[in-house]
């Protein structure tokens, strides 16, 4: 099993690229089923969440082509039967393998799709999921851990109003509704940027679709099939984890070709607690803080402050001056990284979906366990500001979503290996 050993207390400066966004990507292949002409996606991140999509697509029929060098991935339909199942070997380690649901039933009229089941994070149900699907005219049998949807005469546009708010609810029924008939007016959205890429993505096979004021979502199902390129985002979570990085240790790093309009509350967040940091046109320049203040936060769907950054944030408001709060208000069991946390020194308390941190803290290395995609870079981040060698375990977590982790930092001078 592979590791990734951390020497600490190296300062770091230089350059980090940051990738295409994975959780934009994830969408925008599985809307790439309602396209029968060749759809070529540029920017992709090749991380396991990636591959395992492309994989479900493989085995659904559609035929991918990846080119590694230059991160681009064509999408074109065989002639083949299309299978409609997405079988439990592989959504059981991505939940997003859901996503496909609302393409297939749409355009397939039935599909077949294993329940994800739970994760480290949380329960999370896919309840918001059916709900929409339904409204828009789905059948939906749960049986032996499958869901199966049938639409006998295809999907029809409503009017849904999600009781709370869903990223991938949001995105699934935005793929459904693109091709169903008539108009879908969703409201109560989630209207984090990846949504937006998804939602340029369709416009381009020539769906109509609006974001209103209030949440709200109207598509017109007129996609048409049509040869589409597109540009995936670049990945705002990766982005402020480098942030991070750069203040807890950083002397100077730049961040060339993003744009920091989409991550201004994280932003603000960082520069209220003393990170010193310039915005460029499309660039960020973290410059080394001499001092770092508490801060109190709570996690939010987009333009609030994500969950995807809690981990992350937890390790820099341990090396603040006095005690900061982090109040999770998504998933119900996101703390898994505090014992860990704890382990190198970090003083950490929590009571329900409250983290109370005390700093600042002298960390030290360990060897730790990492849980889940964000806690573990969270121990990575542990690891680049503690004294000594710090040996993370079960790095598979990691690489479903960060794109040359060692890399990147070793560049900036950072001293990781993969073991
Ligand atoms: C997406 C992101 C993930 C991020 C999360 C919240 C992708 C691939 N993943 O996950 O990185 O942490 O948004 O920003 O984009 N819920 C229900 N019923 C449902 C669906 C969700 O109760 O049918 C609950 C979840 O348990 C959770 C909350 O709603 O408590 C938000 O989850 P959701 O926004 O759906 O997260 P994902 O789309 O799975």
């Amino acid at each position: 099993m592979q590791k990734l050993l951390i020497k600490g207390k190296k300062i770091l400066s230089g350059s980090i690229s940051v990738s295409g966004s994975k959780n934009a990507t994830l969408p925008i292949l599985a809307a790439s089923i309602l396209n029968d002409k060749k759809t070529t996606l540029k920017n992709i991140p090749l991380v396991k969440d990636v591959f395992t999509m492309i994989e479900l697509l493989d085995f659904i029929g559609l035929k991918t082509k990846i080119n590694k060098a230059q991160n681009i991935l064509k999408i074109q339909k065989k002639n083949k039967e299309i299978n409609t199942v997405a079988p439990y070997r592989i959504v059981k380690t991505m939940r997003a393998g859901i996503l496909v649901l609302g393409p297939l039933v749409a355009k397939y009229k039935k599909a077949k799709i294993s329940l994800p089941g739970g994760c480290a994070i949380g329960t999370r149900p896919v309840d918001l999921h059916l709900f929409a699907l339904k409204k828009l005219g789905a059948k939906i049998l749960i049986k032996e851990g499958y869901i199966y949807a049938t639409a006998k005469d295809g999907l029809v546009g409503s009017k849904i109003h999600f009781p709370s708010i869903s990223v991938g609810a949001t995105e699934n029924a935005i793929i459904a509704a693109s091709y169903a008939k008539g108009k879908t007016t969703l409201s109560n959205c989630a209207l984090e940027p990846e949504v937006g890429n998804l939602i340029t993505f369709l416009k381009k096979l020539g769906c109509k679709i609006s974001v209103k004021k209030g949440r709200k979502i109207i598509i017109y199902g007129t996609l048409k099939n049509k040869q589409v390129s597109q540009t995936v985002m670049f990945d705002r979570i990766e982005l402020g984890t480098y942030l991070i990085a750069a203040a807890l240790i950083g002397k100077k790093i730049i961040f060339p070709n993003v744009i920091p309009r989409i991550i201004s509350n994280e932003i603000s967040v960082l520069k209220k607690m003393g990170v010193k940091i310039k915005l460029k046109n499309k660039k960020i320049i973290v410059y080394e803080s001499s001092s770092i203040k508490s801060t109190n936060i709570k996690t939010q769907p987009y333009p609030g402050f994500p969950t995807d950054l809690q981990a992350q944030m937890m390790v820099l408001m341990s090396k603040a001056k006095g005690s900061s709060s982090i109040k999770e208000n998504i998933f119900e069991n996101r703390f898994m990284h505090v014992p860990e946390l704890k382990r190198m020194g970090a003083k950490i308390s929590t009571k329900n979906n409250i983290a109370k941190i005390y700093g600042p803290s002298k960390l030290s290395g360990a060897e730790v366990m990492a849980t889940d995609l964000r806690a573990s870079v969270s121990l990575v981040l542990a690891g680049l500001v503690a004294d000594n060698r710090t040996i993370i375990n079960r790095i598979y977590h990691l690489d479903r979503g960060y794109e040359n982790l060692e890399k990147k930092l070793k560049n900036c001078g950072a001293r990781i290996n993969r073991i």
